[in-house]
């Protein structure tokens, strides 16, 4: 006789999409040489090696693996999106992982990460960024960058939570300047000056919380 599993049972193929769910409560205290073991094993591949989104497989993907070495992620984030995935790119969900690896994980994605503070920006560089957002961003973005702007429902790939998430200088002009290929960001170099690519770019980075943004947005 076939034993049925229950309802949350685990899911053998981890990239097959699956509603959204809360992550469950994850333990402390994880185990950073078993994180970096794990991401060698199972996220190096897309991401590279030390996390800078130059894995083997990554100029195949559309949007290309987030470079984790750029990007502060609140913890809550990070879990998020290990635990679902992210909707409209080829980041799997790994609920099949045990917790206290999923916790080890996590750890380790947040130790990637080597964007600098910035220095003390002019209140008028950031009063025109806030313009240069309200203006163009917050459809998308929403309002207080939370990533659930008006338009944010109609998006393939959801536009970043500003609140959980926050690009380097440097990515977030690059983004501002290319677009980000395989998602809806376009380049904004018709429509902004290179002043206000920068004023906005410091902007969006000034509206981080370190853990407030939960990046629940679809
Ligand atoms: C098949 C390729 C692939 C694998 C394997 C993969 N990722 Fe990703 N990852 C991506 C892509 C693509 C994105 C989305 C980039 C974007 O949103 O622009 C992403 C995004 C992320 C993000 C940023 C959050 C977000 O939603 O953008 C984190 C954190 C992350 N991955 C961690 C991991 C970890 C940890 C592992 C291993 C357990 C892993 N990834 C395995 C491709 C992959
Ligand atoms: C049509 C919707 C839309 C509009 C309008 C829009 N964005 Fe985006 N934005 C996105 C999407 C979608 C992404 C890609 C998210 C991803 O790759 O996970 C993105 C990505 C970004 C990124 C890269 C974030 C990162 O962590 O790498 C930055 C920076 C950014 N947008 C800033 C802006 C600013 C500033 C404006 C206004 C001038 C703007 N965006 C307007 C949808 C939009």
């Amino acid at each position: 006789m076939m034993a049925f599993a229950p309802a949350m049972a685990l899911n053998a193929s981890p990239a097959r999409p699956r509603p959204r769910g809360d992550a469950p409560e994850l333990p402390g205290g994880a185990d950073a040489a078993r994180g970096h073991a794990l991401f060698a094993a199972d996220c190096a591949g897309c991401h590279g090696p030390a996390g800078a989104g130059d894995g083997p497989s990554a100029d195949a993907l559309q949007p290309r693996p987030a470079n984790l070495t750029e990007h502060t992620y609140s913890r809550a984030r990070v879990v998020d999106a290990l635990w679902n995935g992210t909707a409209g790119t080829s980041m799997p969900g790994w609920r099949d992982v045990p917790p206290s690896d999923l916790a080890a994980l996590a750890d380790t994605v947040r130790t990637l990460d080597s964007s600098a503070s910035d220095t003390p920006v002019a209140p008028d560089q950031i009063l025109m960024g806030a313009r240069a957002y309200a203006a163009n961003c917050v459809q998308c973005h929403g309002s207080g960058g939370d990533g659930r702007g008006t338009a944010a429902s109609e998006l393939r790939v959801a536009p970043t939570d500003f609140r959980a998430q926050r690009p380097s200088l440097s990515i977030a002009v690059r983004a501002l300047t290319l677009g980000v290929e395989g998602t809806q960001m376009a380049p904004w170099t018709d429509r902004l000056s290179d002043a206000e690519i920068l004023a906005v770019a410091y902007y969006v980075r000034s509206l981080f919380q370190s853990d407030g943004g939960v990046g629940t947005v679809q």
